[in-house]
This record gives structure tokens, C-alpha cells and sequence, in this order.
């Protein structure tokens, strides 16, 4: 089967064979927060970044999304982007030399706070918080892994930050990378409404969210609860608060105990602690 020609190594290409260019970096206005992704499937981008509100803010200009095929870094007949590995086992490995020229690619043009992350199920997890510290950076740099991972040696070398985004195993790194843009451009300012905005700041207290809730106040037989229908904002806020806790202390007991650690309540009981052991630094928030 013949290839293509080859196209020089090193350059940026801008493509997502699934969406038409006009969702593409071109739009984007100078400075734009940009995930650029290293990638042997730059057909899987967007992806679902290309709809909605992540979609509209990059025909928008407002962030910029960049693939670099990771083939185009592989040199020889058969572009070789994977080897066995050293000392033996399962699978294939990403060679160091073919990913260390797509990450110095990567770094053309870049500056400021730019960190360069590997997707990975090894990773330090993904959490809002993170996703909040990639929204503050210019941008980022994502490797999407496929096989069995990258060789150690380029890791290291280019102080790329694993990063996993769950406890279990994808295929590859193309779905992780577009988890963890769509959790960060949606706090870049102007990418969200403001019922959205709400959403998040609810979760960055730590709860998980309360139920919800829509016409009509009774479907098949059943009611939306009373105190909804009541119009006292402040009960009404009272009782999603509520809620949220026992959601929260039912569904996630490591968020629930990091809450009462922060609001000063005791970690066992669930009790307000005195003030003296909260001055004395039982109810202290540990990171
Ligand atoms: N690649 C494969 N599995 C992954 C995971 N759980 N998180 C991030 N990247 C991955």
C-alpha cells in the first residue's frame, strides 16, 4: 500500500478530519488558552469539545485546540512509533526518541506556565482542582498514550506530569485528554453562561450536587418535593444544602470527611467541634 508523502517533521497540524476546520485554531484570538494534543487519532478531536458550549467557545476564538499527529515524528520505512518491551512482558512501548521530537514540537511557541502532561491510568488523579490550576496556565501540552505506555526515559527527560482521570484502564489517552480539557475550558471566563458558573462553584465546596427538579410538580404519580413549590429562597436554599450533605456523606465518605475536616465539624461523629479543639487544630482542612 503506498503512503502519502510524508510531510515534514516538526510542524503543527491543525486537523480534525470528523469537524470542518472552522472549529480549529485558526479562530482563535491571540493569547487564547490552547490544549495542543499529541496524538496517533487526531480524528478523535474535538470530539464532543466541538459541541455545545466547548464548541461555540472555540469557533469563538475564546480557547484553541491543536493535534499533532505523533506519526509524523516517526522516522524510517515503516514509521516505527513503538517497540517491545525492554526485558520483556506484554504489549509495545512508545519509543523515546519519536515521542521526545513531537514534545519538542510541542514546545515551539509556547511560553509562560505551559505543563506538558501524559494521560495516563499511573497519573496523579484528575481532580477540579487541577482542572482549575490548568484554566490559570496559557495552556497545556497532552500525550495520549496508546499500548502499554511511554518509555520512562522521555517522561523524565521533559518532566511531563502523569495524570489519570480514573481508576480504570482506557484504550488510549484521546478520551482522558478530552475529559480533562472540557473540565478546564469550562472555567476559562466568557466559555460558560452563568447558571453553569453555578454549577461549578457548588462543587468547589466540596458537596456533591442536590437533586433537581422540573415541571410538572406531579409526573406519573409522583411529587416534587413541597418545599421547592414554596417560594422561601432561603428554606429552599436550606433544604439543597441539606441535601447536598447527605448525598454526599452517603455516596462519597472521602469527600464528606474532608467537608467536616474544613467546617470545623468532627470527622467521626459528624458533630460540631468546641471551639477550643477547632483553636487547637483538630478541625483544620489537610490537603
Ligand atoms: N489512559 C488509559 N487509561 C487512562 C486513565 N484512567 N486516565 C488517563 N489516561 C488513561
Amino acid at each position: 500500500m503506498s503512503r502519502p508523502p510524508a510531510r515534514s517533521h516538526g510542524r503543527l497540524s491543525i486537523r480534525a478530519s470528523a469537524r470542518p476546520r472552522d472549529l480549529m485554531a485558526e479562530t482563535a484570538r491571540p493569547g487564547a488558552w490552547t490544549a495542543r494534543v499529541v496524538t496517533l487519532f487526531p480524528e478523535a478531536f474535538p470530539g464532543a469539545l466541538g459541541l455545545s458550549l466547548t464548541g461555540k467557545a472555540l469557533a469563538e476564538g475564546l480557547w484553541a485546540l491543536e493535534t499533532l499527529q505523533l506519526r509524523d515524528f516517526a522516522t524510517g520505512k515503516h514509521r516505527n512509533v513503538d517497540d517491545t518491551p525492554t526485558g520483556g512482558g506484554a504489549g509495545m512501548v512508545m519509543r523515546p526518541d519519536v515521542v521526545d521530537r513531537a514534545l519538542a514540537a510541542a514546545a515551539e511557541g509556547t511560553s509562560g506556565d505551559w505543563p506538558v502532561i501524559y494521560l495516563s491510568p499511573r497519573g496523579v488523579p484528575f481532580s477540579q482542582g487541577m482542572a482549575q490550576r490548568l484554566a490559570r496556565a496559557d495552556g497545556v501540552t497532552l500525550l495520549c498514550g496508546r499500548f502499554e505506555g511511554v518509555d520512562q526515559r522521555v517522561l523524565d527527560k521533559r518532566r511531563v506530569l502523569e495524570v489519570s482521570i480514573g481508576d480504570y484502564v482506557l484504550t488510549g489517552g484521546e478520551l482522558a485528554a478530552q475529559v480533562l480539557i472540557d473540565a478546564t475550558v469550562r472555567l476559562i471566563p466568557r466559555v460558560l453562561g452563568n447558571a453553569e458558573s453555578a454549577v461549578e462553584e457548588s462543587f468547589s465546596e466540596g458537596l456533591l450536587e442536590h437533586p433537581q427538579y422540573t415541571r410538572p410538580n406531579d409526573w406519573d404519580g409522583r411529587q416534587v418535593p413541597e418545599i421547592l413549590l414554596s417560594g422561601h429562597h432561603a428554606k429552599i436554599a436550606e433544604w439543597r444544602h441539606a441535601q447536598s450533605e447527605a448525598l454526599t456523606k452517603e455516596r462519597r465518605p472521602d469527600l464528606w470527611r474532608a467537608y467536616l475536616a474544613r467546617t470545623g465539624r468532627d470527622p467521626v461523629e459528624g458533630q460540631e467541634l468546641s471551639d477550643a479543639q477547632t483553636i487547637a487544630g483538630k478541625g483544620e482542612q489537610k490537603d
